[in-house]
């Protein structure tokens, strides 16, 4: 039988090439797979005829937003997931929920291996083949790009060649990667860091700078999750998308970064994110209203770490299984309302309310009639410091 390979296809130059590509290199029959994690562009059928028509035997086109917003963009909100303090993990989340479609389709089609459009610098490939050997350990994975020297010049010559239907005119001088969670853009003049970025980079968002009204959004989480905006329900999708528009709108999101790649590179990226800059900050203000604080305090090295297994894509390993149980039982109680204003390229928490709360306004208060008992602290304080006092003590001898 002849060998089947699953293409994780875009419908751009780079994958609607690889289909002939693969197909020369390997003998093999190209199954193109095209998931939607609402990076926008083309129409999905679009794509999947195109697929078929650069020469696969089989295309098949998963929408796969809600599942993207539910099962990946979900649990980074409830872990405030930021790489390096700023990343939301746009493209980092996306891989996995490709990777599950892929997999999927190579057991249908009965394919023993799966084929990626990355090239050999980046995360993406790890994240690509450390999840399919996850989900299949049993499958093979090739990337035309690193593997057969499938070079941007290259693969212009090939659709020339092979009439393909698909525009090779010289594109954008950028590398993008987008989603619903956000977006990415590295490449061209901001491969030298001291270079700013233009306002021609950024599509969700718009220039903080420029004068306008502010904008009032009251967030309503339940057990972590984004559940109303405004006091109208939504999915974690619309949550999502409602912010993008709104957060955007002001300028929110936009994060211009040196970052520390898996591969050891640095490399500089630009990203927007205001749906998920959004989201989080009010999530993170939630949690300090309704999280223990030993609880709080261990969740964010959790949070951290999680963020760095999902970087490095270990979104389907031990670990990263078993902190998010960690999450999930530190989310229970986070449930209630956030207001925040959107303005000016910040997102700022004006106001939260819970039936969870654990913020006591007698214990709190400085009026008089606070409940909170001030003749305990001294002696609380005595023992708390006792062995930093006895090693000043010594300390003082030397
Ligand atoms: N640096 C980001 C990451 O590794 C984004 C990768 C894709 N970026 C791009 N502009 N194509 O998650």
């Amino acid at each position: 039988m002849t060998e089947r390979v699953v293409l994780a296809y875009s419908g751009g130059l780079d994958t609607s090439v690889a289909i002939g590509w693969i197909a020369e290199e390997t003998g093999a029959e190209v199954i193109a797979v095209a998931v939607d994690v609402g990076q926008g562009g083309e129409d999905l059928d679009v794509i999947r005829k195109r697929a078929l028509a650069c020469g696969a035997v089989e295309a098949e086109v998963a929408d796969a937003k809600d599942e993207f917003a539910d099962e990946y963009c979900l649990p980074a909100i409830k872990a405030n997931a930021l790489y390096m303090d700023r990343y939301p993990l746009v493209s980092a989340l996306s891989r996995p929920a490709i990777v599950k479609h892929l997999v999927a389709a190579a057991r249908k089609h009965n394919a023993s291996i799966v084929a990626h459009g990355c090239t050999g610098k980046g995360n993406d490939q790890v994240r690509f083949e450390a999840g399919i050997q996850a989900l299949g350990p049993d499958l093979k994975c090739i990337a035309p790009v690193r593997d057969y020297a499938m070079t941007r010049d290259k693969a212009i010559a090939f659709a020339e060649k092979a009439e393909l239907p698909i525009a090779t005119t010289k594109k954008s001088p950028y590398s993008i990667d987008q989603n619903v969670f956000g977006r990415a853009v590295e490449t061209g003049f901001l491969e030298d860091i001291w270079n700013g970025p233009i306002e021609d980079i950024y599509e969700y968002t718009s220039n903080p700078a420029t004068p306008r009204e502010a904008d009032e959004v009251i967030i309503t989480f339940k057990e972590g999750a984004p559940v109303a905006i405004d006091g109208k329900p939504v999915t974690v999708l619309q949550a999502i998308q409602q912010l993008n528009e709104r957060a955007g709108a002001q300028g929110i999101g936009r994060i211009d970064m040196v970052e520390d790649r898996l591969v050891g590179i640095k490399s500089r990226e630009v990203y927007e994110a205001p749906g998920a800059i959004a989201l989080i900050t009010a999530h993170q203000e939630l949690e300090n209203v309704t999280v223990e604080r030993e609880l709080a305090r261990y969740k964010r090295q959790v949070e951290q770490r999680w963020g760095e297994l999902v970087y490095d894509g270990l979104w389907f390993s031990p670990l990263k299984r078993a902190l998010d149980g960690f999450i999930n039982e530190a989310s229970q109680h986070v449930s209630g309302d956030i207001r925040m204003t959107l303005h000016g390229g910040c997102a700022v928490v004006t106001g939260r309310k819970s039936d969870e709360s654990l913020y006591d306004f007698n214990l709190a208060t400085y009026d008089s009639g606070d409940t909170f008992d001030q003749s305990k602290a001294q002696g609380f304080i005595d023992i708390f410091a006792l062995s930093s006092k006895i090693a000043a003590r010594r300390d003082l001898r030397a």
